[in-house]
């Protein structure tokens, strides 16, 4: 399909669906027909000027109806609250969609929500894909790719890192940033369901070495501010959290397969102990023959954002917008998608 137009909606228009936005305004392999927007202030303004592009004659609405209704290839579904029914209908109404909030990977937890989308899929002859950086990149396709090249994998570590200050966001406060440690432990800020979020990854890398993942197991361990830590919206004080590592892994055949570490601090030189975490991305450690490391970063010298992970997010689930048009009507992960074809990428001019 060299050459064709892909016809697009951005569903939701928060960091992410900007992100999409100013990419269907740039790469002529897009074109954006509609939007959709939940907040009131936003209900009528040119979709370009919400992704700060200026005009791009696209006006944002929050009429369900009037974009089911509309003739597009594909709907990029970013809300930041789930609808799985609603993705269900743009699957019936004929677009594929490209979701980051996934589900991600068709294991057994998540088969009632799979079973879904496959039956409206095959209603719509549509194709369904859950994207993002992580779940949907670092800890699944990468891994995966960079296991292509090794002789032998004991262990594979991804290292989440995330610097809220440096990256202020809503999840300083709904992590529970600021909150007293035991209360904090308790009572953590992530669901109880959150591993097994990512457990579609760990699947995704089980399934591709012929395995799969038997067990999960978490831990949670906090650090707490050495000093008072304003971050404009807020102050955590001192002695509260300030620091939290997440630690999962996916067992196979009785042994950890792969271990996710996440570590969101508010400053790596505010919190005791120091975890010297690194900086704000995503690194693979792959214990083995020979051992392998690969990181994600913002270049030093480069300016702008530092944590990358919602650009990249965004990215993941726009660049395979033609594939997953392209597929045959189904679940499309990364087993289906194969190598896919980007389009638009290079644009010299
Ligand atoms: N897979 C991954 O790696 C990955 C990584 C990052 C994020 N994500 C997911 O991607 C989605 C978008 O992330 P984001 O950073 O762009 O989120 P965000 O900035 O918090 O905003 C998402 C947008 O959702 C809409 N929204 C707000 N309240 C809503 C509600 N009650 N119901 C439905 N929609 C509502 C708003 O759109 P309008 O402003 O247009 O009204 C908001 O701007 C989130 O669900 C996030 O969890 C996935």
């Amino acid at each position: 399909m060299a050459g064709k137009t892909y016809r697009v909606i951005q569903w939701a228009t928060g960091t992410v669906g900007k992100v999409a936005i100013r990419h269907f305004a740039e790469n002529p392999t897009y074109e954006l027909v509609g939007t959709l927007v939940t907040n009131p202030k936003k209900v009528g303004k040119d979709a370009g000027e919400i992704a700060k592009i200026g005009p791009i004659g696209v006006i944002a609405t929050d009429d369900v109806e009037a974009i089911v209704a509309l003739e597009a290839d594909a709907v990029h579904f970013a809300p930041s609250v789930h609808d799985l029914d609603m993705v269900c209908r743009l699957l019936r109404s004929g677009k594929n969609v490209v979701c980051p909030v996934g589900p991600f990977f068709p294991w057994e937890r998540w088969k009632p929500d799979f079973d879904k989308l496959a039956a409206a899929c095959a209603d719509g002859g549509t194709s369904f894909h859950g994207s993002g950086i992580h779940p949907g990149f670092a800890g699944d396709l990468l891994p995966l790719t960079v296991a292509r090249i090794m002789n032998r994998i004991d262990h594979i570590h991804l290292y989440e890192t995330i610097d809220h200050l440096a990256n202020p966001s809503n999840y300083i406060e709904f992590m529970g940033f600021g909150r007293e440690s035991a209360d904090l432990l308790a009572n953590p800020g992530r669901s109880p369901e959150a591993p097994y979020m990512f457990a579609q990854s760990m699947e995704i890398v089980a399934k591709g070495l012929g395995l799969t993942i038997d067990d999960v197991t978490a831990k949670f361990d906090v650090a707490t501010a050495v000093r008072d830590i304003d971050y404009g919206r807020g102050v955590v004080k001192q002695g509260t959290v300030a620091g939290q590592h997440y630690e999962w892994t996916g067992w196979a055949d009785g042994k950890p397969l792969i271990t996710y570490h996440c570590f969101w601090t508010m400053g790596d030189e505010n919190i005791e102990p120091r975890w010297n975490a690194g900086v704000s991305g995503y690194r693979i450690r792959i214990e083995g023959d020979p051992p392998m490391e690969v990181t994600m970063a913002r270049p030093a010298a480069a300016e702008g954002v530092q944590y990358l992970g919602l650009p990249w997010t965004a990215m993941a689930g726009v660049n395979v917008i033609p594939a997953v048009c392209d597929a045959a009507p189904g679940i499309v992960t990364h087993f289906e998608l194969g190598v896919p074809t980007l389009r638009g990428l290079f644009r010299p001019d």
